[in-house]
């Protein structure tokens, strides 16, 4: 797929087929989150692959599987920049665009992901004892689309170029 037809495909999907996704686009969408951006290219983003029975351990945090056989926690640690100015750090934007290459690459090979940022971190901890040392940023749920699956009404209201620019 062109760049500009993966951008115009990508919705959040939240409703998925019961078919497992295959190894290779499991490696397809990694690769695409090893080769992001982040800042001063430290790479302070760990992401943990959950599938099958995890999936119901990833239940006990969020509400927002919906009933997809594949998820991707994408979590930071170690160290990361920090702005001198005012002393923002880069986690949270650095696992964002880690996720957001995942999500593309995931549309571009046919897959359907939603991002999902409610979920309970404590919980998430508890079910995944890897985390114990990284903050998780988000969940990237991801699968196949159901077939009824539709795009919700948010995906196609979205502000005038106008609105938008300063
Ligand atoms: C930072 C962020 C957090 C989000 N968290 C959730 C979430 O917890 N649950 C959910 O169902 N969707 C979540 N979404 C998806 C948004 O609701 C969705 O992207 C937005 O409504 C636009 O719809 P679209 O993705 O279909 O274009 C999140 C998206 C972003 C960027």
């Amino acid at each position: 797929m062109e760049l500009s037809e993966v951008l115009q495909a990508r919705y959040s999907v939240r409703k998925y087929a019961k078919k497992e996704v295959e190894e290779e686009k499991i490696a397809a969408i990694l690769e695409a989150a090893r080769i992001a951006p982040t800042a001063k290219n430290l790479q302070p983003v760990k992401i943990r692959v959950a599938k099958g029975a995890e999936m119901e351990k990833l239940a006990v945090a969020t509400k927002c599987t919906f009933g997809a056989p594949l998820a991707f926690i994408v979590a930071t640690g170690g160290e990361c920049y920090e702005r001198f100015y005012d002393k923002k750090q880069s986690y949270d934007t650095d696992a964002a665009i880690v996720a957001t290459y995942m999500m593309l690459r995931a549309t571009d090979l046919g897959l359907g992901t939603c991002y999902v940022m409610a979920y309970q971190p404590d919980l998430l901890k508890a079910e995944f004892p890897c985390l114990a040392n990284y903050a998780s940023a988000c969940i990237l749920i991801c699968g196949y689309a159901a077939e009824d699956s539709v795009p919700s009404e948010r995906h196609g209201s979205r502000k005038a170029l106008g609105d938008i620019l300063l």
